[in-house]
């Protein structure tokens, strides 16, 4: 239900910026969050330099008026672009690159520069950001500083709205949750999400988001450090006239619904939000050392690296470790970036299984340098929903985010998965299909699978399964490279190399389709390194040849990466 009355919106990014003496105005491309906070952070600093500034979505604006923006004196437009995945737009930026595209506009006159958000262990990093940036410029827009280059592990996103989206998730009851691993401190878990008559569709390949809660010992605890009553009723309201958003989250509400449900807690917090806290440190030895942290020095960022990133401190633990810092509560909220949904590799063929998603996951837990224990959010959470908690069942708040990692269109076309670890998910769901298809009496090339394991008697995750898909044929070939069982290392590319003859007649002859998930650190660049080499060593190819070679599959979508870090 909605508490608020829907307002009409000015379309006119012009017109509100004359009506209200604006003069930078900051377009987000934004999915989760992130390049819209950066828009709401630089569109507040503006009057550090005696200006004033709006932050924009682009899908709320007519945007063809951009080249209208010289009638605004002195005015600047400032672009925040996220990229998702396989470089595309986010969605609210999807009409105004389409636009863009289109190419007729004249920007003469337009002052403009863009900051680029993405991940550098992505093949397409910043793409979208580049090519605003290019395409501004093309177009006779004066780029007035240099391009930014913004490097996070943050995850963009596209997501899919029919029907369920982020804005209106489907609670799908979770009908099986069982531990995959045999042995072993981790814990590696299958889910299964039902979705029955929900009408929610999706392919292999795709991304189911849920949306977690925070643990409720971290909650209290904050609460306890700040001698607040978490059950007061409380509405935080922008004060900001010109945001979009009435309140940063839905309200009313108490301090605990917004610190379970809405905030996130248990990230490293950015420097702005140690800055703004700094003010209520009274110990000022506190305080200057979080001054210190927010501030550009490089002592300061060294600071901010090794205490807050390194450590993994999370707002509770810089509560706990600046015994003198407590801030109003209504302070620390408003400061608070959003709990984000959290993306997984579909483990299931919607062919098989229509009315049910299944998860392959593993469990986050690690000691930070400070000695705590940190749990990852969403995947501890999921693991405590059982399918019945006391007679209830328990659910989990999804939407489908559809992605580019897709099966050949043409089944005869041989497949070959590289996936080990949780990178094993989507391809439960790509073996289920190929197996479906040839059920239906279709013609389907090799599907070589490689998975790479810790121990075989441990964590061959799926190990029954896939072994009666490699029996009944459905994999022609199944690679296991078990890393531990051995003195030495044996991972997936190994096997890769091992088998090159083989893997090169398919690429090469067969017009396999590659596909890699899971790690994107290392892993997927390590694999990407043996194509180089096989194609090296048995194309005769020299090295920039193999990288064009790998491309060429790339551009072709012959060669797809499915990973996150
Ligand atoms: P969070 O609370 O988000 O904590 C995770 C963070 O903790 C990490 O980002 C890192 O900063 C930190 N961290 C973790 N381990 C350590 C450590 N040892 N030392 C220091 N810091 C650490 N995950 C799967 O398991 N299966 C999938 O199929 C899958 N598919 C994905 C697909 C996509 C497109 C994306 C973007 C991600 C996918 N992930 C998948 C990852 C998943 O979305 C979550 O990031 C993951 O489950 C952790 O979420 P969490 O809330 O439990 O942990
Ligand atoms: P390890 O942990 O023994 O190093 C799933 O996580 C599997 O991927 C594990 O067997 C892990 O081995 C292995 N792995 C780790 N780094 C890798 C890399 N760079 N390339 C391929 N596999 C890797």
């Amino acid at each position: 239900k909605k508490l608020e009355p829907q307002t009409t919106r000015e379309t006119s990014f012009i017109g509100k910026m004359k009506k209200t003496g604006k003069n930078i105005v900051v377009f987000y491309g934004s999915q989760t969050g992130t390049a819209e906070e950066f828009a709401n952070r630089l569109a507040k600093d503006a009057h550090r330099y005696g200006m004033k500034g709006m932050a924009a979505d682009p899908e709320e604006y007519d945007m063809s008026e951009l080249s209208r923006l010289t009638e605004v004196e002195n005015s600047i437009a400032i672009f925040c672009m996220a990229t998702y995945g396989e470089g595309d737009p986010t969605d609210n930026a999807q009409d105004f690159y389409d636009w863009l595209q289109e190419g007729d506009a004249d920007f003469s006159g337009v002052k403009y520069t863009v900051f680029a958000l993405g991940n550098k262990t992505y093949e397409h990093y910043n793409s979208m950001g580049k090519y605003v940036d290019k395409r501004l410029a093309e177009l006779g827009a004066r780029r007035i500083f240099d391009l930014g280059m913004g490097d996070d592990d943050g995850k963009t996103c596209v997501c899919v709205c029919v029907p369920f989206d982020s804005k209106n998730p489907f609670l799908a009851a979770v009908t099986v949750n069982r531990k995959l691993n045999k042995a072993g401190d981790r814990h590696l878990m299958h889910l299964e999400l039902d979705i029955t008559g929900s009408k929610i569709r999706y392919e292999s390949g795709d991304h189911v988001a849920v949306y977690p809660i925070n643990d409720s010992v971290i909650v209290n605890r904050i609460g306890d450090l700040l001698g607040v009553d978490l059950d007061t009723v409380i509405s935080l309201n922008n004060l900001d006239e010109e945001s979009n958003k009435k309140h940063p989250f839905p309200c009313p509400s108490t301090y605990r619904t917004a610190l379970t449900h809405y905030l996130d807690i248990t990230n490293p917090p950015r420097t702005n939000v140690l800055y703004e806290l700094a003010q209520y440190a009274t110990e000022p030895k506190d305080q200057e050392n979080m001054r210190k942290m927010a501030s550009s020095s490089p002592e300061g960022k060294a600071l901010y690296q090794s205490w807050v990133l390194d450590s993994c401190r999370n707002i509770l633990a810089i509560l706990e470790d600046f015994p003198s810092l407590r801030p109003p509560i209504d302070h620390l909220c408003e400061l608070l970036p959003r709990l984000q949904a959290r993306y997984y590799s579909i483990a299931s063929s919607s062919k098989v299984h229509a009315n049910s998603i299944h998860i392959c996951a593993v469990v986050v837990e690690y000691e930070t340098k400070t000695g705590r224990v940190n749990k990852g959010v969403a995947t501890n959470w999921l693991k405590n929903k059982m399918p019945t908690d006391n007679g209830h069942k328990a659910t989990v708040p999804m939407y489908i985010r559809k992605s580019q990692f897709r099966l050949p269109f043409k089944s005869t076309n041989p497949v070959i998965m590289v996936g080990p670890g949780t990178g094993i998910a989507p391809f439960m769901g790509f073996v289920q299909e190929r197996g479906w298809l040839k059920e239906q009496g279709k013609d389907v090339g090799d599907t070589v699978l490689y998975y790479g394991c810790r121990y075989k008697k441990e964590d061959f995750l799926y190990q029954e399964e896939l072994e009666e898909f490699e029996k009944t044929g459905v994999l022609t070939a199944l690679n296991v490279a078990f890393s531990r069982d051995q003195a030495e290392k044996v991972y997936v590319q190994h096997l890769l190399k091992k088998n090159k003859e083989a893997v090169w007649r398919l690429v090469h002859s067969d017009n396999a389709h590659i596909y890699i998930c899971g790690d994107a650190r290392n892993m997927a660049r390590d694999v990407q390194n043996a194509f180089y080499e096989i194609a090296e060593e048995l194309g005769g190819l020299s090295r920039s040849q193999a990288v064009d070679y790998v491309k060429k599959l790339m551009t072709k979508g012959r060669y797809s990466q499915d990973v996150w870090s």
